[in-house]
């Protein structure tokens, strides 16, 4: 926990840890979710042709004792809800199109074929209670009924005037059509996008936004509080600033891809009798809602729900792949895609909505939607999304952070045609001891991993195996830059010990490299690399990165003349914000996006490419100057925010922030500073900056909280500094680096929560140029 002590009157340390999910200072979500939920939608299995019956027995097949699973300590079989599938979501179909869906005061009704009066199942649950039947005579009538079965009620509407399957949306009818859902009883909704947004939105984010602060104040009309959750259904367009930048200020969760099959409807004659899915149509939404930056207790990101099960894909007479119309393509998912399909959502702590019939679950089903132990990966509270750590083209290793230290869950997928023998090291997961290996599929021990063995796998076309790996500890490795006489040296924490300083090679001027760096690198680290940018001979942005113990090429992004060094941020592999000075003395941000779809290559890094052009940032108005800023900015990412921090022209710290998708203003916070600052973030609502002081010419501190705002002046950490100091936060311990008086190299540290840190040489030989850069990731 972030502790504020108060030293000597006005001076605050604000201390800092690991964040845990317990610690989030950022609400965990807007509506106390804190985990991914679980349950079932029609979508998939019946398409529109849905009725409240068919929506009240697949309730009852989620809450009845289900013959495929274990049983509980009461002899009783466990359910689907036991497992925690809850949430029961009625999709698109339930109302009527053409106008015709409201009644003469424009209040929504269902139409008439959805409500029939036909009476709901009466069942004993697993704990014994029993559940009366009831008639469905109205929409209140199905919410009570899933709400005595101990479920939540979904509903489903689309933000513009016409919905994706024809049925009247909402738009126009915001607020009406909030209460009357409150008023149905709902719990939860899905809120589609195919008919666009009304024009009094100036974007889909503030639309979304909109709806969100109406289903989470939401009443009913006799004004009784009913707040709802809201599911985004945008499908990740607008990349970078798709959902996943703003849609925690929204809902509990959004999709990031389109939908998994385009055919719908098991059991009509149209199609076959059977929904189609493939193999590629679910590895490229896995591909696709790869966002683990803005992943987090309240707010997921959706990848679609789960065609596992009777009724997707295999002949219904059969049980064997299909082919579809004219082609080759085998649809229907073997048993090892199934497997891995659950594997993928669960490693990714995905939403887990199913879409088979619920009423007829096969002991094959059950076996994969059921383990209660891959459910266990999915609903981790530590709320961290899985992130790829390995790809060779054909098997990838992703790694899932759980919430007790030390520990992760590992899912090697063969994504290829072919059978492949794969491997990784403890190292590949920021590991260090020897870690116990479970198989979660089969709950078989596979021993333990020595830190300098590995443990190969074969693996089938499409197949997996997911691992939990116990009892190791976590590396807290960082990488430090110093620019030298000589070029720019580095060297890097294992974490246990520095490696030797080795020289970064710069290329040959413009053409191979920087060739000289002009004052100090901007460095992020990540599960995946060290990403350096510098400000090379040239003035323009170079890159490299640092993976698995070598430097890869430079790359060059020119067309921007930078006048400072430039700075980055990063919380993830999927999204990094670079911000620099441009020649009008502006700050200009460009941003790196992970491009979804083309991930086959060994190198995550050159997933990520530009997709946006520079954007400038008019600087601080200040009392000696306007619009610009003085030297380089300092910017660091945290949950749904970046922060930029910049000296301005009255030597003042300003800062502009990126919140949930918007960029706010420049806002003074006051001091006299006597080089750029830099920053650090422990975690949600911690922000630490550091730079030189005019007053004394020490190294300064300067703390916020979200609870308790900014400290109320800068704290003098009492050591001289030529130029800007750098800060890394690796793991629970703040690192501040800067060149002393005498040219050698210093480090301040605190770690944990203790109020005040401690200065050390770190090196006495090597004679410092410039400022050093450095960065670690936890
Ligand atoms: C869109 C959504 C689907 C489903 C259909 C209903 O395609 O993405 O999940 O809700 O609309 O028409």
């Amino acid at each position: 926990m972030s502790a504020a002590v108060v030293l000597g009157g006005s001076l605050v340390v604000t201390a800092v840890s690991d964040p845990t999910p317990a610690e989030a200072l950022v609400p965990p979500g807007v509506y106390g979710a804190t985990k991914p939920h679980m349950g079932w939608n029609s979508w998939f299995f019946y398409g529109k042709a849905i009725s409240a019956k068919i929506i009240a027995d697949q309730a009852a097949g989620m809450a009845t004792p289900n013959a495929n699973l274990p049983l509980n300590g009461s002899g009783r079989h466990k359910s689907l809800a036991d497992l925690g599938y809850r949430n029961v979501g009625i999709d698109d179909g339930w109302g009527s199109g053409g106008g015709k869906g409201r009644d003469a005061n424009g209040v929504f009704v269902p139409n008439a074929g959805f409500l029939t009066g036909a009476h709901t199942k009466a069942i004993t649950l697993s704990n014994g209670t029993t559940v009366a039947a009831r008639a469905l005579n109205t929409m209140k009538d199905l919410t009570d009924y899933i709400h005595d079965l101990g479920l939540q009620a979904g509903m489903y509407t689309d933000t513009g005037a016409t919905g994706c399957g024809g049925m009247d949306g909402s738009a126009g009818h915001e607020a009406q059509d909030v209460t009357t859902f409150a008023d149905w009883g709902f719990d939860f909704l899905k809120l589609d996008h195919c008919g666009g947004m009304p024009s009094s939105y100036p974007t889909v984010r503030d639309n979304y936004k909109a709806w969100g602060s109406l289903m989470a104040d939401a009443k009913t009309s006799a004004g009784v509080k009913h707040p709802m959750a809201l599911d985004i259904c945008q499908w990740g367009a607008a990349s970078p600033d798709g959902p996943w930048m703003w849609g925690g200020a929204a809902g509990r969760s959004w999709r990031t891809g389109r939908d998994l099959s385009g055919n719908v409807g098991y059991g009509t004659t149209s199609n076959g009798g059977s929904t189609w899915v493939n193999w590629g149509q679910v590895n490229e939404n896995f591909k696709l809602n790869d966002h683990p930056s803005n992943h987090a207790a309240g707010q997921y990101n959706d990848p679609d729900y789960l065609m596992i099960g009777p009724g997707f894909g295999n002949d219904p007479a059969t049980g064997k792949q299909q082919t579809h119309g004219t082609s080759s393509t085998l649809y229907g998912l073997s048993p090892d895609e199934q497997q891995s399909y659950f594997g993928m959502w669960s490693i990714q702590g995905a939403p887990l909505v199913l879409a088979t019939d619920l009423t007829d679950l096969t002991a094959a089903s059950a076996a994969i939607i059921g383990n209660e132990s891959v459910i266990g990966v999915a609903q981790d509270s530590a709320n961290r999304q899985g992130e790829k750590v390995l790809d060779d083209g054909s098997v990838q290793v992703w790694s899932k952070r759980l919430s007790a230290r030390g520990t992760r869950a590992v899912l090697l997928l063969n994504t290829s045609s072919s059978s492949k023998t794969h491997s990784f090291t403890t190292k590949d997961l920021g590991l260090d001891g020897t870690p116990a290996v479970q198989n979660l599929y089969t709950g078989q021990s596979l021993g333990t991993l020595s830190p300098t063995g590995s443990k190969p796998f074969t693996l089938a076309p499409h197949q997996s195996v997911m691992l939990k790996l116990t009892g190791a500890t976590d590396q807290r490795p960082e990488t430090l830059f110093v620019p030298t006489a000589t070029g720019v040296s580095q060297k890097n924490w294992n974490g246990t010990s520095w490696s030797a300083w080795q020289t970064l090679a710069l290329g040959t001027a413009g053409s191979t490299g920087p060739g000289t760096i002009k004052g100090e690198p901007a460095v992020v680290s990540t599960a995946g690399g060290t990403d350096v940018f510098v400000r090379g001979a040239n003035d323009t942005l170079w890159t490299n990165t640092y993976k698995n113990g070598a430097w890869g090429n430079w790359s060059s992004f020119p067309g921007m003349v930078l006048t400072s060094s430039p700075t980055a941020a990063s919380l993830g592999r999927d999204r990094i914000d670079v911000f620099a000075r441009g020649t009008d003395g502006r700050m200009y941000q460009r941003t790196f996006q992970q491009t979804p779809g083309a991930d086959d290559k060994p190198a995550y890094w050159y997933d990520v490419k530009w997709t946006t052009s520079s954007v400038a940032h008019a600087g601080p108005s200040t009392p000696t100057g306007s619009g610009t800023i003085v030297g380089a900015p300092a910017a660091v990412a945290s949950l749904n925010r970046i922060d930029v921090f910049a000296r301005g022209n009255d030597n003042a710290l300003w800062q502009k922030s990126y919140v949930s998708g918007e960029w706010t203003g420049w806002t003074s916070r006051g001091g006299a500073l006597a080089s750029s600052p830099t920053a650090v973030s422990g975690g949600p609502g911690q922000i630490e900056v550091f730079a030189k002081l005019a007053s004394t010419g020490n190294v300064g501190q300067l703390s916020w909280t979200a609870p308790g705002g900014w400290s109320s002046s800068w704290y003098d950490l009492g050591r001289a500094s030529v130029g800007a100091p750098t800060a890394a936060q690796v793991g629970s311990r703040v690192n501040v680096y800067a060149r002393a008086t005498d040219n050698t190299l210093w480090q301040w540290y605190r770690i944990g929560d203790g109020p005040s840190g401690t200065w050390q040489q770190l090196d006495s030989t090597l004679q410092l140029t410039g400022s050093p850069a450095a960065a670690g990731h936890y």
